[in-house]
């Protein structure tokens, strides 16, 4: 089974847009997927009650009061995180995955707040051993801007972690998430650019360098 996390402690990143978006994206190539959200705001919950019966089917599990289980026969479980994480159980929650995704904001309060947050995460046992693996992506972001540019600068310099894509801003992820679906479900013709942008992040998840090593 494989492990997927979304994680920043900035809140409004994109940590349940790219985590429903796995989800969906997952189940669309007809692998069970969990979608298990250890957020007490529920977002993820609630985009999964928005879909309709006659989607794939992907399990919700709600981790926020602890206790949960995730059955093993699923291929995936994307898990969904709340803002705020950090101590004890940023380490909790580390020890959950494989792979660890950080979506990151074009603004320079996001920013700011990302850089002691990446290297936490980075000096976490388990990641400085290899044993979950991390990648950043940019998200909401208008190119010619210059705001961009300093994100992609600064996730550029991170090291240990590579920036592995940048999602644009636009209404899709909202239309999407109004229906409980992700942008691997909206018209082609609409949502091209978007799943162009998806691509590296699902190859990025289907290497080996987002897998623990030994
Ligand atoms: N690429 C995007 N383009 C446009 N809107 C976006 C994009 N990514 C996220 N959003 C919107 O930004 C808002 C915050 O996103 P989201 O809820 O995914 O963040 P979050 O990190 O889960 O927030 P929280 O910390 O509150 O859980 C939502 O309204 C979402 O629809
Ligand atoms: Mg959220």
């Amino acid at each position: 089974m494989r492990s997927i996390m979304v994680l920043n402690s900035k809140g409004g990143s994109g940590k349940s847009t790219v985590a429903t978006n796995l989800a969906s994206y997952y189940a669309t190539q007809g692998r069970k997927v969990v979608l298990a959200d250890f957020d007490p705001q529920s977002s993820s919950m609630e985009w999964l009650s928005a879909r309709s019966s006659g989607r794939k089917s992907i399990l919700g599990v709600d981790a926020s009061a602890g206790n949960f289980r995730v059955p093993r026969s699923a291929d995936y479980v994307i898990y969904d995180t709340p803002a705020a994480v950090h101590g004890k159980q940023l380490n909790a929650l580390l020890r959950r995955a494989q792979s660890i995704i950080i979506p990151i904001l074009p603004s320079p309060i996001d920013m700011r707040a990302a850089t002691p947050f990446i290297q936490k995460v980075l000096d976490n046992g388990r990641i400085a051993r290899k044993e979950c693996r991390v990648a950043l992506i940019a998200n909401r972001c208008r190119e010619n801007t210059n705001v961009y540019h300093q994100l992609d600068t600064f996730l550029r310099k991170v090291r240990k972690a590579p920036f592995i894509s940048v999602l644009r801003e636009t209404q899709n992820y909202n239309k999407a998430a109004e229906r409980g679906l992700g942008i691997f479900e909206l018209a082609p013709y609409l949502a091209r650019k978007d799943r162009d942008q998806w691509e590296p992040i699902i190859k990025w998840l289907a290497s080996k360098r987002s897998m623990p090593t030994g």
